[in-house]
């Protein structure tokens, strides 16, 4: 698997933002919208371009504009804080939306929405997610995606560990990773150590 980690000095800085305790929820969401910027830039670059003629002020021009944008779906509740900056990035894209809640008893994941397309085929795919922990959300989304015929998908994630990493290598389905950083490891509880807790409560606010 392709793994792409941006480790460029502002990305690291607006992580040590969102890692920082005493930020709040305001100020959290801030910082992973310019950190998802700088993500999705990354994970577009190299990406396939058609010729596009326009005129400028001056001349007859041929630019550029994406090849078949790709489909963006936000992970709720965390990926949401995602989608906004990403949409940004890439106004012409499509949206999908898929939500899984996390059983804290068991940190397995509780599918309750997949708002997708039904053909993905030649649609290439972005799943946004902040945490890459277990990897039990991604799996099933990237499953989910693979039913409905996906063969090129890119997982953006904030903060990863490496079971979750690893989880997506072993899957054998087509995904790339573009990541922020891999962390050390998942204590007890399956949390991202240092991590940077509950990414969902961190923007809304707790449960
Ligand atoms: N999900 C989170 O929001 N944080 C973690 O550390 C792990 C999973």
């Amino acid at each position: 698997m392709q793994i792409t980690t941006v480790d460029h000095p502002l990305a690291l800085a607006r992580l040590t933002t969102m890692r920082d305790k005493r930020t709040d929820n305001a100020a959290f969401r801030g910082a992973l919208d310019d950190l998802t910027q700088m993500l999705i830039y990354e994970a577009l670059r190299g990406w396939p371009t058609d010729d596009h003629a326009i005129e400028t002020p001056l001349a007859a021009h041929t630019g550029v504009r994406l090849h078949r944008p790709p489909l963006l779906v936000p992970v709720l509740r965390a990926g949401l804080g995602m989608v906004d900056q990403a949409h940004a990035m890439v106004p012409e894209a499509q949206v999908g939306f898929v939500g899984i809640a996390r059983d804290e008893a068991t940190a397995q994941p509780v599918p309750y929405l997949a708002s997708l397309p039904a053909d993905l085929s030649d649609q290439p795919v972005f799943v946004l997610d902040p945490m890459l922990a277990t990897g039990g959300s991604m799996l099933y989304t990237l499953n989910l995606l693979a039913d409905r015929g996906a063969t090129d998908i890119t997982a953006v994630c904030v903060v990863g560990a490496p079971p979750g990493v690893a989880a997506l290598e072993n899957s054998g389905l087509p995904v790339r990773l573009v990541i922020t950083t891999i962390d050390e490891r998942l204590d007890d509880a399956n949390y991202i150590v240092p991590g940077l807790g509950d990414a969902g409560d961190r923007q809304f606010g707790p449960r």
